[in-house]
């Protein structure tokens, strides 16, 4: 590991590897060692030579000293970083942000999309004692050609106590149907969980969030908002007084449940608050 990299210098990494997820998401692989073992909840700067730069969760890899973004593409950046290809040049900086706590015991996990990012790392990082863990994994999508990270959810899990990965198809193409806070809903009738973590759409976050305080769990959320500079200078990812990017990426529940912005209001590219 390099001790003094500073993460607000750009370095610039080479695309080695590519592996389509789903029609629409991809993951870049390259070497990077600091990228490589960022903590679970952190993210990176990517920057698209002249397209622009984007926030991204880094995704873990067998490899040493491998690091990934797995990308859907949505807009113009998305779209470009998505369509680089094996020798294409990114510049990175980071790791930004502070990261999950980790518990052990009874742990629900819960994505959506490539909010699943972050937690399969969370997985890897989780205590190596599996005896102690059982982990649950709720992985949403709209349709089955939009689930990815079930084989890889299942092969860090094999050794865990009773893993439960749980994919959920909005259109009931494969696995449960619906939403995935509608299964969460079922599994709190029967279960109790020590931790609760989730990240994807915010507004899937907000109920994820309602649900485990009702049953007092422990619950952390991985936001992603607009973001520009990554570093707290822009304000642009502000979500009333905190900063996602410096305060966050991850927040307790608690202090969620008192935010009037979260799963309410996000920020425009130009600052402006509109209703989610
Ligand atoms: C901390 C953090 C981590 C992130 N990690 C990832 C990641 O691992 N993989 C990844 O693909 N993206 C990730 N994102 C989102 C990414 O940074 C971009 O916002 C997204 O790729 C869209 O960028 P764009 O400029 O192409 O789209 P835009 O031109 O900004 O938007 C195009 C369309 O996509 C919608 N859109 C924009 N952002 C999102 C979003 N986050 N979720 C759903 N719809 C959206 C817009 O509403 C619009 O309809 C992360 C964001 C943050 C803040
Ligand atoms: S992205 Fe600029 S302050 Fe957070």
């Amino acid at each position: 590991m390099e001790e003094q990299r500073d993460p607000n210098h750009p370095y610039i990494c080479t695309i080695e590897r590519v592996v389509d997820e789903t029609p629409t998401v991809r993951t870049l692989y390259f070497h990077d060692e600091v990228l490589a073992n960022v903590k679970p909840g952190q993210f990176a700067m990517i920057w698209i030579p002249g397209v622009n730069e984007l926030p991204m969760s880094v995704m873990i890899s067998e490899k040493k000293d491998e690091a990934g973004l797995t990308v859907r593409k949505r807009g113009e950046s998305s779209t470009a970083l998505y369509n680089l290809k094996i020798g294409d040049k990114i510049g990175v900086r980071g790791p930004y942000g502070n990261s999950f706590e980790i518990t052990n015991g009874k742990i629900l996990l819960i994505g959506g999309g490539t909010g699943l990012v972050p937690l399969m790392r969370l997985i890897k990082y989780s205590n190596p004692d599996w005896t102690t863990n059982q982990i649950t994994v709720l992985m949403g999508s709209k349709t089955k050609e939009e689930v990815f990270f079930e084989d890889i959810s299942n092969k860090m899990l094999t050794h865990s106590q009773n893993p439960q990965i749980i994919p959920v198809t909005e259109d009931g193409s494969y696995g449960e149907k619906g939403y995935v806070t509608d299964v969460l809903e079922k599994l709190l009738e029967e279960n109790t969980y020590d931790a609760i973590y989730t990240c994807g759409p915010e507004l899937m976050m907000h109920k994820v969030v309602k649900l485990a305080n009702e049953k007092g769990i422990f619950v952390q959320a991985s936001l992603e908002r607009m973001m520009k500079c990554g570093v707290g200078i822009c304000g642009s990812c502000c979500v009333n007084e905190d900063l996602v990017c410096r305060d966050g990426t991850v927040f307790d529940g608690q202090y969620l449940a008192k935010n009037t912005e979260f799963g309410h209001f996000e920020r425009t590219k130009s600052g402006i608050l509109e209703k989610i």
